[in-house]
């Protein structure tokens, strides 16, 4: 078992990576001391693969286990589920010793995050991520949300949990594309801080693809590093350091509510093609080599994710990037990388230069050429 600590003073906790840890998870919740009684917050799929391992683990350790099943999809962040779960939770909670567990992918961290940040003003949870996104991403950091009508993640905290157990061995039925999911958040930390990351994901991309243990372990612990370095160094997101794990995101976003957040392209493949239009944003302000943008779209290639918009429409898109939380006092703000491994936060981007990024996406430019704006 590997160990990343994130650094938070009284709220640190441990990321715990390895195989086989959902059958210690018992054990390893026992010795936080943080209640007997767990609220598995999970959903069918999880449920039935893996719920008997858990709640065996939970229960040898003397942990009562409640199951509380949410909708798969993106419609579980919503304040309907919250409410029901929570009034589930008040129901059981009889011993007053009742603590969360968030056994899922990102959705579901982010929804039981929240559920165990709202329930009696905060009670004590631990992250069991199951997709590869969420052991590279979603599970360390504490944001926690559900998402409202008018906007996806608008109600939320920072809530950090007690710690995040990755069990490697949870990944092997993932859906190959929810492993090109996960993909592109390594892809993008390799981006912004690790040369090496992103080299050896272009050495091993198909070990990766295949679900190779090790390769996947390498993966999940360099990126979870840099994300424990970046949440210690600032935690509410406050000081510009955490900004850059945003890399992608302006535009992956706008994509994500262009499409209202359907099954057409997921988290992943969002910020994939955002990446790309980010470093096409850089290229137009001679930020970045041609020749870097073209490395960070191949590699996105070979991680089976999209470089191109589809059935979306450019001012539905445009419209949508607008909304960036980054943006501040009427004026916009990308990260954009610089080099491999080095990204910078710019201001007041011209509008036409995001439009030609935005644009060279949407069309079917013939294969392989890539034009730099002057
Ligand atoms: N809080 C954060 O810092 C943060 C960061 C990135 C993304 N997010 C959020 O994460 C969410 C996306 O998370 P996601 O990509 O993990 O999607 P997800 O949670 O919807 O999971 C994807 C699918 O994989 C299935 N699944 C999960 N684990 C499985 C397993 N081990 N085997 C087989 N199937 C499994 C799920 O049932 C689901 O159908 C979004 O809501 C996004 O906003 C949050
Ligand atoms: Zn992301």
């Amino acid at each position: 078992m590997n160990r990343v600590k994130v650094s938070l003073g009284e709220r640190s906790y441990n990321i715990l990576i390895g195989p086989g840890l959902l059958s210690k998870s018992g054990a390893i919740i026992k010795k936080l001391n943080i209640g007997r009684d767990a609220v598995v917050i999970t959903n069918k799929v999880l449920r039935r693969a893996y719920g008997v391992t858990l709640k065996n683990s939970l229960n040898k350790s003397g942990i009562s286990v409640k199951f509380e099943l949410v909708p798969d999809s993106e419609k579980a962040k919503s304040s309907r589920t919250l409410l029901k779960v929570l009034n589930h939770i008040a129901a059981y909670d009889k011993k007053r010793s009742v603590f969360i567990i968030a056994f899922g992918g990102g959705v579901i961290g982010d929804l039981a995050g929240f559920v165990a940040a709202s329930y009696k003003r905060g009670i004590p949870y631990v992250q069991i991520p199951t997709t590869l996104l969420a052991q590279v991403d979603s599970s360390v950091g504490g944001k926690v949300a559900i998402d409202l009508p008018a906007a996806k993640n608008l109600a939320g905290a920072f809530y950090q949990p007690k710690a995040v157990i990755s069990d490697i061995n949870v990944l092997m039925s993932l859906s190959p594309r929810q492993v090109c999911n996960g993909l592109a958040e390594i892809i993008k930390y390799g981006a912004i801080k690790d040369r090496a990351l992103f080299a050896y994901l272009e050495k091993n991309f198909r070990l990766a693809a295949a679900l190779d243990k090790k390769v996947l372990k390498t993966l999940i612990m360099r990126s979870v590093r840099i994300k424990a370095r970046l949440v210690g160094e600032d935690e509410f997101d406050k000081k510009g350091k955490r900004m850059i794990l945003n890399y992608g995101h302006t535009i992956g976003h706008a994509i994500e509510a262009a499409s209202s957040y359907s099954n057409r392209y997921n988290h992943g493949e969002a910020i994939a093609i955002g990446m790309c239009v980010a470093a096409d944003i850089a290229c137009g302000l001679n930020l970045l080599k041609r020749a870097d943008a073209e490395r960070i779209e191949r590699l996105i290639k070979r991680c089976g994710l999209p470089t191109k918009i589809e059935g979306l429409k450019f001012s539905s898109i445009y419209e949508a990037h607008l909304h960036d939380k980054k943006f501040a006092k009427a004026k916009n703000r990308f990260v954009l990388p610089c080099a491999t491994g080095d990204v910078r936060i710019v201001e007041a981007v011209p509008d036409r230069v995001i439009v030609a990024a935005i644009k060279r996406r949407l069309l079917n430019l013939r294969k392989g050429l890539y034009i730099c704006i002057p």
